[in-house]
């Protein structure tokens, strides 16, 4: 899991400053913006000839192929053929048993999500896994119908099974329960009542508030449970020290309850859902969401004995339990193939989208894929882990000169096809690269990703044309890492070279290239003194590397003292903004916080490199020197960080076309 409220200091960049020089005099040259998705190795690592008619000791695993099935459903059947699909499926069991599920299914806003932003391609078939499975279908159709007012064509894609899962008759039922399910999008949390007059607990659902502005989960321990009306007097008149306060939705926040009932030194808060009401996703809005509260609370139904019971002064005590359930999601992919579906962070049909719109942007690029490249294996699913990394040497075939397109066609996977058995953390990847044993370029950074919190389904595309000279040899030594303490990863990755028409008619693919190391420091009110101007001279072509550690959210380039080459990061910290790129190849529904907006990356995505051609801001004459000055600002402003100066990875690089 990632820190609760990520303070976004952490930052990555990979620049590319590029110069065209044609016979020594600047002609300017606009490259094309870096362009970069997909990857990975030739053999689809989670291909398996298994189909699920044919599982061995357990069952069908993400990877297999999905056999044929028939569903009944409320318009007549549904019929899943291999290689019929046009987008992928997602298959959905409901239960009603789930809170999460409940308010998955009566949130207006995730409905709509799942109407508006579902790929056209893309189709979802609904189960429910229990008894009232016809009630259920009927319910969960009209739901989806209401919500889909502007947007009627997607209800065609959208199927619903009046057969409980249990009485299916085919292997989805194998998949739901086999797959199980332990994290919070489908566990059954759950609350226990118990009272000295009552043979049994009283145990009903719950919905624990959102992920974000509570810090701390409940205790194993039975809890005293007290009424404090809506929760909404912030000097509570009985004591709530160590007890869970029973409170009532409405006249006031959820923020505001349980703030108050912290106050009052509760150990915990139960909102219950006025008759009628569903239970809700309790989440913070606007300022509220700076404070973070240390108590748990979480969203129930009124439950009558209960209210009876305090109402009469009896002592009520309560615990908080999880019960395992099945799977409550799965897909089968557009390549026929069963795939898990991640972690919804909370309850959210746009958890579904975003993994579908990935389906979407995979199919793609395994169509690019297809395109002609000249193809370099450096790894096929090697272990990446601890101070060495993965490391491979290479024989460079001849002729790589011909080309003018590198790309990178990486990929991360787990040590098993489940993603539980992925790394935990976010961490950055490096891939360097040292065809020149002792020389001035030997080990320089060639690209970089950050690994996707416990999914094991990425892999991108990345084009890092303008370092193609680096591989200018017989032999090169690849070496791909994260931190050593990280957990491992299985790394595939593949070159490809291909000739691409970014470059101009009358221009010559070669590259000349100069490097300078330096390492970075921390990222604070000195930051900027630290970097000098850099001479650069035109008849010595140079490229500056330059790792640095800070926290800034906009760098500047400035040439020649006049030309203000600006990048700005303005997604970072916004809610949702790295989920906008998923269709870009940002792995979804991972395990942690990879909705957030970061400065210049995203988890489970490639860090892609900013190209500027600079052309026209140097002077090639040669009788006078030009210089780069580099510096980062936080908030348009020197750093001066008051603590936890964060830290920024950078490699930039000026390239000479000659
Ligand atoms: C789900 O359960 C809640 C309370 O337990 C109930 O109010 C609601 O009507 C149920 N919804 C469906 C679709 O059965
Ligand atoms: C909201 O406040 C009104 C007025 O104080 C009170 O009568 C009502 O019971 C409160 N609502 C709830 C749900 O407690
Ligand atoms: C909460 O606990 C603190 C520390 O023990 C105590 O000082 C304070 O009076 C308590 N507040 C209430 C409302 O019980
Ligand atoms: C909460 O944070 C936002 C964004 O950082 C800021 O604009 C706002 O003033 C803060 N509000 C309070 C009450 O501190
Ligand atoms: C080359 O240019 C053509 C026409 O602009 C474009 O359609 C094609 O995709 C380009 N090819 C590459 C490899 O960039
Ligand atoms: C470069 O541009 C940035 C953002 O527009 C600005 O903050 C900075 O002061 C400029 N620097 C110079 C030297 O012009």
């Amino acid at each position: 899991m990632a820190p609760l409220r990520s303070k976004f200091s952490m930052f990555w960049m990979l620049v590319v400053l590029t110069a065209h020089v044609t016979e020594g005099i600047g002609k300017p040259k606009l490259i094309g913006d870096e362009e970069a998705c997909g990857s990975s190795n030739n053999n689809d690592n989670t291909l398996s000839l298994r189909s699920t008619k044919s599982f061995g000791v357990g069952g069908p695993e993400p990877g297999d192929i999905a056999d044929a099935f028939m569903v009944r459903t409320l318009d007549g059947e549904f019929r899943y053929k291999p290689g019929v699909l046009r987008g992928p499926l997602i298959i959905h069991a409901f239960t009603n048993k789930s809170g999460f599920l409940e308010c998955l299914w009566s949130s207006e806003s995730s409905l709509s999500s799942l109407v508006q932003d579902l790929p056209d391609s893309a189709q979802v078939l609904f189960l429910s896994l229990d008894d009232s499975a016809v009630s259920d279908a009927l319910w969960m159709r009209d739901q989806l119908h209401r919500a889909a007012v502007g947007r009627k064509e997607v209800l065609s894609r959208l199927h619903f099974s009046p057969v409980p899962v249990f009485a299916l008759g085919n292997w989805i039922p194998m998949v739901l329960y086999y797959w199980g399910c332990v994290s919070r999008n489908c566990v059954l949390a759950q609350v226990a009542f118990t009272s000295e007059g009552w043979h049994m607990p009283i145990i009903i659902k719950r919905l624990d508030a959102r992920y974000d502005w509570l810090s701390t989960r409940w205790g194993q321990t039975s809890y005293q449970l007290i009424d404090s009306g809506d929760g909404c007097d912030p000097d509570p008149s009985p004591s709530l020290a160590g007890a869970v306060a029973w409170v009532s939705e409405g006249n006031c926040s959820y923020f505001t309850k349980v703030e108050n009932m912290a106050k009052s030194n509760a150990s915990g808060v139960l909102v219950y859902a006025l008759p009628g009401n569903p239970i809700q996703d309790m989440n913070c809005v606007d300022d509220e969401c700076n404070a973070t509260l240390s108590i748990p609370a979480a969203m129930v139904h009124l439950e009558p004995s209960v209210a009876q019971a305090l109402e009469s002064g009896q002592p009520l005590y309560v615990s908080f339990q999880n019960t395992p359930s099945p799977y409550f999601f799965f897909s089968i992919d557009q390549q026929g193939l069963l795939a898990e579906m991640g972690w919804f962070l909370y309850p959210s049909f746009s958890f579904v989208a975003w993994q579908a719109q990935w389906f979407d942007f995979y199919t793609d690029l395994q169509n690019k894929l297809q395109n002609p490249a000249k193809v370099v294996t450096v790894f096929d699913r090697v272990q990446m882990h601890g101070e060495k990394g993965a490391v491979a040497t290479v024989d460079m075939p001849p002729g790589l000169s011909d080309f003018n397109v590198l790309e990178l066609d990486a990929a991360l996977s787990c040590p098993s096809k489940r993603d539980g058995s992925c790394a935990h953390w976010d961490h950055t990847v490096q891939l360097f690269v040292c065809c020149d044993p002792g020389g001035p370029y030997c080990n320089t950074e060639l690209g970089r990703w950050i690994t996707a919190f416990r999914r094991g389904t990425g892999r991108w595309l990345t084009d890092v044309s303008p370092l193609l000279p680096l591989l200018d040899a017989n032999k090169c030594t690849f070496t791909m890492k994260t931190p050593p303490w990280a957990m491992p990863w299985f790394t595939s990755l593949n070159l490809r070279f291909s000739i691409g028409n970014q470059t101009g008619e009358n221009e010559e693919v070669s590259l000349d290239l100069g490097l300078e190391h330096r390492v970075g420091e921390t990222f604070d009110k000195n930051y900027n003194k630290r970097y000098e101007p850099i001479q650069i001279l035109r008849s010595r072509p140079s490229t500056k590397k330059v790792d640095g550690s800070f926290c800034v959210l906009s760098h500047h380039f400035l040439l020649n003292d006049v030309f203000n080459n600006t990048l700005i990061f303005d997604s970072a910290g916004t809610p949702l903004g790295c989920t906008t790129r998923v269709k870009e190849g940002a792995v979804p529904n991972e395990h942690g916080t990879w909705l957030y907006g970061r400065a210049g990356w995203c988890d489970g995505l490639q860090v892609n490199p900013w190209r500027v051609d600079v052309t026209k801001q140097l002077d090639m004459s040669g009788s006078e020197s030009n210089t780069v000055l580099y510096f980062g600002l936080f908030e348009g402003k020197d750093p001066n960080p008051a603590k936890d100066p964060g830290y920024i990875i950078m490699s930039s690089f000026l390239v000479f076309y000659k």
